[in-house]
């Protein structure tokens, strides 16, 4: 296993560019994930106007070209790996002008910001990418620093939390630990939140807990002793009754605990 360093992990991104090139789900291999991601991060862009957007770690750029369509000014995607940025440059060139004019992509790091006083900042797992908690803490209030008054970050990111609870109910199944890899750090949420309670009101939170429960509990309980296949009809299944459960119960569903996504909208204080 990698230990995660700034340079193992630019490398590691460096590499995958190479492979996913211009995949529209980005950078993750379950595309009903990215998705319901992209629902939630969409359905707040739209409760709002959007003058300027930051995408952090934007990888292939494919993502921040589709928030790009809910804004109405500029929109700016940075990644420190030169591969994922060739990409979305390549992206960049097929748009026609009135897109172009708007959207950029340069090679930053989060940690070295250039530009400020975005109303909109969105990270698709770049704080989960982040060496340490303190880097991350860090990285809230670096960001916070580049946002205007009342600006919205908006994160789609795993929790530390709800993994655990996760885990503790697939353990009642008799499922193995679902196994986090040597370049994410899931935030914890009681340390990392905690810290940030100064700078941040959370407009919006969600877990996914209804797709987690079907695709990682039901779907593997079901396949065992098969790995379960992440493209089959009872995950399509748990991305319908996701949407279906948030429309009828929002934040009050039973199976939202056992979400380990972490997609929440702040907003600065
Ligand atoms: C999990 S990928 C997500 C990519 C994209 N947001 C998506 O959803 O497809 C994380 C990205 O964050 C980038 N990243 C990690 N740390 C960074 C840093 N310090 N500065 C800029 N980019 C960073 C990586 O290079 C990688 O492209």
């Amino acid at each position: 296993m990698n230990k995660f360093t700034p340079q193992s992990n630019k490398e590691f991104w460096n590499n995958y560019a190479k492979k996913s090139k211009d995949n529209p789900h980005g950078a993750h291999s379950d595309y009903h994930v990215v998705e319901l991601e992209n629902r939630f991060i969409i359905n707040e862009l739209k409760s709002k106007k959007t003058f300027s957007l930051l995408d952090i770690g934007c990888g292939n750029g494919q993502r921040t070209l589709m928030f790009s369509k809910f804004t109405e000014g500029k929109v700016k995607g940075i990644d420190y790996s030169e591969e994922m940025i060739s990409e979305a440059k390549k992206l960049h060139l097929m748009q026609d002008e009135a897109i172009k004019n708007r959207l950029s992509f340069e090679i930053e790091d989060v940690n070295n910001l250039k530009d400020s006083y975005f109303d909109t900042i969105i990270s698709c797992r770049c704080f989960i990418n982040q060496p340490s908690e303190n880097d991350q803490i860090k990285l809230f209030n670096t960001l916070y620093d580049k946002m205007a008054q009342n600006g919205s970050l908006i994160i789609a990111e795993q929790s530390m939390e709800g993994i655990q609870r996760l885990n503790k109910i697939r353990e009642r199944f008799n499922l193995e630990p679902i196994n986090i890899r040597w370049y994410n750090l899931p935030i914890k949420e009681n340390i990392v939140f905690d810290k940030i309670k100064d700078l941040f009101n959370i407009k919006s939170i969600n877990r996914l807990g209804t797709f987690y429960y079907i695709s990682r509990v039901i779907n593997p309980a079901l396949s065992f002793p098969d790995e379960p296949k992440p493209n089959s009809k009872i995950n399509e299944i748990g991305l319908k009754s996701e949407v279906i459960f948030q429309e009828m119960f929002g934040q009050n569903c039973t199976f939202e605990e056992f979400g380990a996504q972490l997609l929440v909208h702040f907003i600065k204080k």
